[in-house]
């Protein structure tokens, strides 16, 4: 039987659905971080559980090294933002088609479907163009960083692969302010002080600051405005985010957002498409591949110019947008109000007509919509769709259907029901909207039978 602490050695025979790696000892399944399949490691057992006979390990060797792995570019060994640094960005791919593959066939129940080979990025570095940043004092010495798996330990980070160079000076300039000026950050523990989190949001050409903080009321604002317009010139629009619960919630519903300096919204483009971005705003935060995901659902609906068509799960317009020229008119369908009216302003930013948004759930929204439905696009959150709505969907019996999932495991579980009840799956194309990370977008066509 395994034990906790003890070490083994192991050979890595899949991968789990987070990228991680899964060993096998008697009747218990084990899962490692940062291990690759027919590697040959060297673990220490750090979790155990005899009922499910399933148990955790972290690596302390790789003995066999894949021919998959390289030096991982970034020094942040702890921050749990990127699983797959130490895999070669091509083998990424690689990695993330299979993990479709398993979760189509063993969740989904559906065989003899291809997956087609990821679509990766050219430059798949310093790709987000959004940045959450927690703040934290430990013996007066501040952290701004990212956490550290399942907990709330800062790892503070010098550069993030990831994002765009320029967040390193700008994460450094708050940093300086705060101790300069002695701003008293927000401790979760003693639910003292104000400062809590950073968001840095990258447009087309400007960067938007977010301070998001427990007060209204913060000392030296002015200085803190001239310190980031001597860092970056592009900073357009200083914001602070007052959001005053004793948590580490972001932002919520009830934050006040207020204008420190310049503008409430920097312009993001998506294709010929500008969207006006504001702090809280929900935008996809890889453009580039966006306009690819966004592309591939366009060929997929293969639109002619008269049909009308549902755009699920809205957010702020963009796909509706993005497909309107194509046919008469899109319907889009939104639960988040904040995002239907960023959508409708989107909408006449763009001077786009043939575009209407429905706020409500599209489980209770859908069934009301009279006219015909000719497709229906739907991109639901990770957990997937409500049966209501895919029932109620497959009654509208539309010729084709095109599914954008961020999840695979609920993509499976819906795509399992679509098929059941009179579609067929066609192609599933995944889309690398996060290199280095486990996620993985995938854009789906589907039929009538
Ligand atoms: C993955 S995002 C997709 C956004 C958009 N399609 C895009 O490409 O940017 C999912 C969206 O579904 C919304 N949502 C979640 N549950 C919903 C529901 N039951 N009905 C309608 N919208 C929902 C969320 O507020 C979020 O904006």
């Amino acid at each position: 039987m395994l034990k906790e602490n003890e070490v083994y050695n192991f050979r890595v025979e899949d991968y789990n659905y987070d990228g991680g790696g899964v060993c096998k000892y008697d009747k218990s399944v084990i899962f490692v971080d940062d291990v690759l399949k027919g590697e040959f490691v060297n673990i220490k057992i750090t979790n155990v559980n005899n009922k499910k006979n399933i148990a955790f390990g972290e690596l302390i060797k790789v003995i066999e090294p894949s021919e998959m792995r390289v030096e991982k570019l970034c020094p942040h060994t702890t921050c749990n933002g990127c699983q797959l640094m130490h895999v070669k960005y091509a083998d990424q791919l690689l990695i993330k088609k299979s993990i479709v593959e398993g979760v189509i066939k063993h969740i989904g129940k559906l065989d003899n479907i291809e997956v087609n080979n990821t679509i990766g990025m050219e430059n798949p570095l310093n790709y987000r163009n959004k940045a959450s940043v927690p703040f934290a004092k430990k013996d007066k010495v501040v952290e701004a960083g990212f956490y550290e798996k399942n907990t709330h330990n800062i790892v503070n980070f010098d550069k993030c692969m990831i994002h765009p160079n320029a967040l390193t000076e700008i994460i450094q300039t708050v940093k300086n302010w705060i101790l300069k000026y002695e701003i008293p950050v927000f401790d979760e523990k003693t639910l003292q002080g104000k400062i809590k989190h950073v968001i840095v949001r990258f447009g087309d050409d400007e960067i938007m600051v977010g301070i998001i903080s427990k007060s209204k009321k913060i000392s030296d604002p002015k200085k803190l405005i001239q310190m980031l317009r001597e860092c970056n010139k592009k900073i357009t629009s200083v914001v602070l985010s007052v959001n005053a619960l004793d948590n580490n919630v972001i932002i919520d519903d009830k934050s006040e957002n207020i204008v420190l300096y310049g503008k409430e919204t920097i312009v993001s483009s998506i294709g010929e498409y500008k969207f006006n971005v504001s702090v809280d705003s929900f935008f996809q935060v890889n453009k580039t591949q966006t306009e690819v995901l966004y592309k591939t659902a366009l060929g997929f609906l293969g639109l002619k110019g008269n049909e009308t068509v549902i755009d699920a799960y809205c957010g702020v317009a963009s796909i509706s947008l993005f497909i309107s020229k194509h046919c008469k008119k899109v319907i889009g369908i939104e639960s988040n109000k904040k995002a239907v009216n960023d959508g409708r302003k989107n909408i006449t930013l763009n001077k786009v007509t043939n575009v209407e948004l429905i706020e409500g759930a599209c489980e209770d929204e859908f069934d009301k919509i009279k006219e015909k439905i000719d497709a229906i696009i739907i991109d639901p959150p990770r957990k997937g769709c409500d049966k209501r709505f895919l029932h109620s969907m497959i009654k509208a019996s539309p010729d084709k259907i095109v599914y954008i999932s961020c999840n695979p495991s609920t993509l499976a579980r819906d795509l399992n029901y679509i098929n059941e009840n009179g579609y067929k799956v066609k192609t599933i194309q995944p889309v690398d909207m996060f290199p280095y990370t486990y996620h993985i977008e995938n854009v789906v066509l589907i039929e009538k039978k």
